[in-house]
């Protein structure tokens, strides 16, 4: 890059230099970007990503940065769409599309599809982040993931700010992964996302102890389902504004029948549960806890007391330390099981 990116881009649009992303990413680390802009229109983003295009400037597309790890300082431009809005497109007596920009908060979104009675979101609620953040990932929790309400997901391409939308199909969802952690990785900007919610919902209420959960408050409904959801994830993790973290660090993985039976037989009450293809999926949670990390400590960083699968940093932590921390984790995993676990969050 030999030139300076423009401070002011627009009337309402301006570059910061030098920004600290503290408080842009939910471990709380303290890292730079180089430049950052908060768009509040697909327009505005085009306009940032065609002047970084310019000058070779790398570009970084940031939600709410609840799964995220910056290593280092990003040399680049962070991209925090702020595009706001939530649109009813049609409806009729089973179903109701809506069309929400990538900036609005996601629990927001839930506890606003759950008051008008739009069923489809509600197991995911208190996942904190943004709406253009939930397809990347496909977040999911309590027995639903973001691709079974997704109807079609909205943005532009960032080499040709070309508009793309992509179906559910295209999307390529699968378990915390979909097209845009893979082939589109860095080449895409999120901008709005359609979901298609159902007036006569279905409730999944299989989960763990979700129903029990939900029958402290009476017979299920969105609004019961949400609070039971709520209350479980406020008991089991840790509040990112108390105490820095990105929910699971790692996925939970899967092994085939026979491991999985030689684990069972080793440790019998190990949670261990069907998955796509034939393949068994493991509580990696489970996995790291027997391995003694629970609630352990690595300088500043750690290990959630009540979740081992969230790593945490407990003030004055370094992205250096949390790798380390997570390395550790892996190899104490590998070394006692034969099974390798892979890190959930976006590692930049
Ligand atoms: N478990 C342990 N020890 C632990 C953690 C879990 O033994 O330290 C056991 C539990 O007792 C249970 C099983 O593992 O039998 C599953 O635990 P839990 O219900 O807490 O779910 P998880 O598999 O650990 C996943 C998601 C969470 C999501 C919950 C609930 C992943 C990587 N994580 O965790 O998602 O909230 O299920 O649906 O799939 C996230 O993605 O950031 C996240 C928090």
């Amino acid at each position: 890059m030999s030139k300076n990116l423009n401070v002011q881009m627009s009337k309402n649009l301006t570059v910061q230099k030098s920004k600290n992303l503290r408080t842009m990413n939910s471990f709380g680390f303290d890292v730079r970007a180089l430049y950052f802009a908060a768009p509040r229109t697909s327009e505005e983003a085009k306009m940032a990503a065609s002047e970084a295009k310019e000058l070779n400037c790398p570009v970084l597309a940031l939600g709410g940065g609840s799964n995220v790890l910056f290593t280092r300082d990003y040399q680049g431009l962070v991209l925090h769409p702020c595009i706001d809005g939530i649109v009813v497109m049609d409806e009729d007596e089973e179903c109701c599309r809506i069309a929400v920009g990538a900036g609005v908060v996601w629990d927001n979104l839930v506890a606003y599809t759950v008051e008008r009675g739009l069923g489809g979101l509600e197991n995911l609620s208190l996942i904190p982040g943004s709406t253009g953040a939930a397809p990347v990932q496909n977040i999911g929790a309590y027995g639903a993931e973001a691709k079974d309400a997704v109807d079609s997901v909205e943005g532009f391409y960032l080499d040709d700010l070309s508009d793309f939308t992509l179906d559910k199909e295209s999307c390529r969802f699968a378990y915390r992964d979909s097209i845009f952690k893979r082939e589109l990785k860095g080449k895409i900007l999120i901008t709005r996302v359609v979901f298609r919610l159902s007036k006569r919902p279905a409730y999944s209420l299989s989960y763990g102890n979700l129903d029990e959960e939900i029958r402290k408050y009476g017979e299920p409904n969105l609004d019961r389902i949400r609070r039971a959801v709520i209350e479980i994830r406020r008991r089991k993790l840790p509040d990112p504004a108390e105490l820095g973290n990105a929910g699971s660090f790692f996925k939970n993985p899967t092994v085939d029948a026979v491991k999985a039976n030689e684990l069972r037989a080793m440790y019998p009450d190990m949670p261990i549960f069907p998955s796509a293809e034939g393949r068994m999926k493991l509580a990696a949670g489970k996995l790291i806890e027997i391995c003694g990390f629970k609630g352990a400590r690595h300088g500043n960083v750690g290990v959630h007391e009540h979740q081992a699968l969230v790593l945490v940093n407990r003030g004055g932590g370094t992205p250096a330390e949390l790798l380390e921390l997570s390395d550790k984790i892996r190899k104490a995993v590998h070394d006692k099981f034969g099974v390798d676990i892979e890190p959930e969050v976006n590692v930049i």
